[in-house]
């Protein structure tokens, strides 16, 4: 019995030299546990002799207290290399990148935006995204009766018929025209990006959300052609000089005369491909001279000053700029399309 016991002090020993972190808990219960080869011995002392039963036990007791001092040593020395591991650093390994965001490619091209007309003496100016129907429309000389209004399908947040209090999701940022105009006097020279909102059916073309920027410039004598010479200017500053814009007459009720502004295509130089569907030209903005009334409307004397007003859109602009082929891909916030730019 007495050999028995020694034999399995000098297991523990090396049970307990040999264990890890992960199995001195195991290794602990194998040798003290109810179930371990020594708690059976114990449990039979009661087959031994008076005077076997006194040895067998002091003896066990004995090598108990010695396993329990072994696996007190063990555990701490476990205990520091765990520490020793967490607070030791090798600062000479390269970390790893914490996964930032990423610019949109239309806060890139709104900034360039910005820049080209500072540059030209335009300032920003902004207005609300949930909008009058005054100024989305009434003041800009689409009255309710007006067939132009069903050009612009709109979300409405209040619409009671013949209201005066009605509100809607803006539908194009030419109310900030009106807004500016009523607050400041000519001469006038601004900027006007900002979101607008369709209630229309989304293609490669068309989103329901999308952004527009707008251009206002008011003083004494402003001509069509100031207004394609700005254009021209600001097209080739952001596409190339490679492009060309033409002018086609078209009908706004706040702009006479009108026009669609088309930029020549950059794929195949205005000779037709599948980008442009053979036209070599692309639709990019509405345009044309402030109508008499808008500026009636504002309490700016049509006789004495005059304008131009564009209205374009910046998704189309990037999509142009970038070669992109669906406007849906800019409104998706997907980081593998977006960290292309
Ligand atoms: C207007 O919104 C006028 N306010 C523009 C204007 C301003 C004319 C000042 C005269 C003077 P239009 O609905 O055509 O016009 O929109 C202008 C541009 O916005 C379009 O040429 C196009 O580039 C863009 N756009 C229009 N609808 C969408 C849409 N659903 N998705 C993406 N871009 C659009």
């Amino acid at each position: 019995m007495e050999q028995k016991i020694k034999q399995l002090l000098e297991e523990a020993r090396v049970a307990i030299a040999t264990a890890g972190v992960a199995d001195l808990q195991l290794v602990e219960a194998r040798l003290l546990g109810r179930k371990s080869p020594l708690s059976e011995i114990m449990a039979g002392l009661g087959n031994l002799s008076p005077e076997e039963r006194k040895q067998v036990g002091i003896l066990i007791n004995q090598v108990k207290a010695e396993i329990t001092q072994l696996l007190e040593i063990k555990k701490q020395e476990v205990f520091t290399i765990k520490q020793k591991s967490a607070t030791e650093r090798d600062t000479t390994i390269p970390g790893i990148k914490p996964e930032v965001g990423h610019l949109s490619p239309l806060t890139y091209i709104n900034r360039e935006l910005v820049d080209i007309f500072k540059e030209l003496g335009f300032e920003v100016a902004e207005g609300p995204e949930a909008e009058t129907e005054q100024y989305n429309f009434d003041m800009l000389n689409i009255p309710a009766s007006h067939p132009a209004r069903d050009e612009w399908d709109t979300f409405w947040l209040r619409h009671e018929p013949d209201g005066k209090n009605n509100t809607l999701l803006r539908t194009h940022t030419s109310p900030v025209q009106i807004r500016y105009m009523l607050s400041h006097k000519p001469p006038i020279r601004i900027i006007a990006p900002g979101r607008t909102f369709r209630f229309e059916a989304e293609d490669a073309t068309h989103a329901a959300v999308f952004s527009q920027i707008e251009g206002l410039m008011i003083d004494k004598n402003i001509s069509v052609a100031h207004l394609k010479s700005v254009l021209l200017h600001f097209v080739r500053r952001i596409l190339g000089d490679d492009h060309d814009i033409r002018l086609r007459p078209s009908f706004f009720p706040f702009t006479e005369p009108s026009f669609e502004v088309d930029i020549s295509c950059g794929l195949c130089k205005g000779v037709g491909c599948k980008g442009c569907s053979n036209k070599g030209w692309l639709e990019l903005m509405g345009a044309g001279m402030v109508h008499p009334q808008v500026l009636r409307n504002v309490g700016i004397d049509p006789n004495e000053y005059s304008g131009f007003a564009f209205g374009g859109g910046i998704e189309r602009l990037a999509m142009l700029k970038y070669g992109i082929d669906d406007i849906r891909w800019l409104l998706s916030g997907d980081m593998k399309f977006i960290k292309q730019f």
